[in-house]
């Protein structure tokens, strides 16, 4: 398997007049397998969405690289990154706001397209209709909008929307967060069966563990823009080893892993409330570990903890202390 999508010591800082700065992605790097799926894990205000608009540069990072089949994106002029974004494409959180509601579906799902100037006419209509089939929409709902449509058939019209352009990876922001739990496995599944179909990579966002557990090859917890714990689902899942990790998975220790929502956990409190002094480890305000000096006074590095899995924890990295 090759690396389709590699972000290195990416940051982006959010400077507004008056306020202090926000790191919101504050040196994230990550590898995302061709064909795979990865999942970015985080509570409200981690940095995910920040990351996901700046992948094909929605957004520009402050610092860092961005690596797309080894090709450098940063380095791209707007020509280029035109094409690169065929490519590269962003499904959104909420159906219900996304979907322009004056466009019919067949307009909504062909626009990307005739945008790019790709198709017109007859062999528009001839793809939109194959796109529909992919995602299980049927040909009379073409005329219709979205207002007629459910959420779960909305986000499939945001899918085929997504997919007309033939990406290589899709960039899904907390795709299901705003269905029904009926609905959302529906959506899941189509996912999966796209995958497998097209050959897709998947960039999955989500403060949903149990999505992660049932969707992700690998994963990464995003804290406060900063990765705290990275590796493939098994070393994170089964040997968690950063304190919030930990927490986030044993907090509800009975409960089915398909029960485990972020929301749920008792560490949720307001991510902002639990202030961090911006020095030391971003994670120590909350941590419920027994801490050493180090925690408040020296961030901790992410160092590897076996082949592939990464964590940034002075307590699981004592001997780098000084
Ligand atoms: N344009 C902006 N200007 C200033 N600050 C911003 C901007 N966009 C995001 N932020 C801040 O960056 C931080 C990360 O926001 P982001 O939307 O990436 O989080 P998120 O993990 O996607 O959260 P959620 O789960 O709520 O979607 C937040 O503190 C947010 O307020
Ligand atoms: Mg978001």
């Amino acid at each position: 398997m090759s690396v389709l999508l590699e972000v290195r010591n990416l940051t982006k800082v959010f400077v507004t007049p008056g306020q202090t700065p926000v790191r919101a992605v504050d040196d994230v790097s990550i590898e995302i397998e061709e064909g795979s799926t990865f999942g970015l894990v985080g509570e409200s205000g981690s940095g995910k969405s920040t990351l996901a608009r700046l992948i094909p540069r929605l957004i520009e990072p402050t610092s860092g690289e961005i690596l797309y089949q080894r090709r450098n994106l940063l380095a791209y002029n707007e020509k280029q990154l035109r094409e690169v974004r065929q490519e590269i494409q962003l499904v959104f959180q909420n159906p219900y706001s996304s979907l322009n509601p004056r466009m019919s579906v067949r307009q909504l799902i062909g626009e990307p397209l005739y945008i790019h100037g790709k198709a017109a006419g007859a062999a528009l209509d001839q793809r939109v209709l194959e796109m529909m089939e992919l995602v299980g929409l049927k040909p009379e709902h073409a005329n219709r909008f979205p207002h007629e449509f459910s959420g779960g058939q909305r986000q499939r019209i945001g899918i085929a929307r997504a997919l007309i352009l033939h990406p290589r990876l899709l960039i899904l922001d907390e795709p299901t967060s705003a269905l029904d739990v009926s609905v959302q496995a529906q959506v899941l599944n189509l996912l999966i069966d796209l995958q497998q179909k097209l050959g897709l990579t998947y960039l999955l966002i989500t403060h949903d563990l149990s999505v992660v557990h049932y969707m992700c090859d690998t994963a990464a917890l995003l804290y406060l823009g900063t990765v705290v714990e990275k590796g493939t689902l098994a070393q994170v899942f089964r040997q968690p080893q950063h304190p919030y990790t930990q927490a986030l998975l044993h907090d509800v220790p009975s409960a089915d892993p398909d029960q485990r929502m972020l929301e749920n956990i008792s560490l949720e409190s307001d991510i902002f409330s639990a202030r961090w002094s911006g020095t030391g480890c971003r994670f120590a305000p909350r941590c419920p570990a027994n801490q050493v000096g180090a925690c408040t006074t020296i961030e901790p590095p992410l160092v590897p903890v076996g082949e592939g899995h990464m964590v940034a924890c002075h307590l699981v990295h004592p001997h780098l202390n000084p």
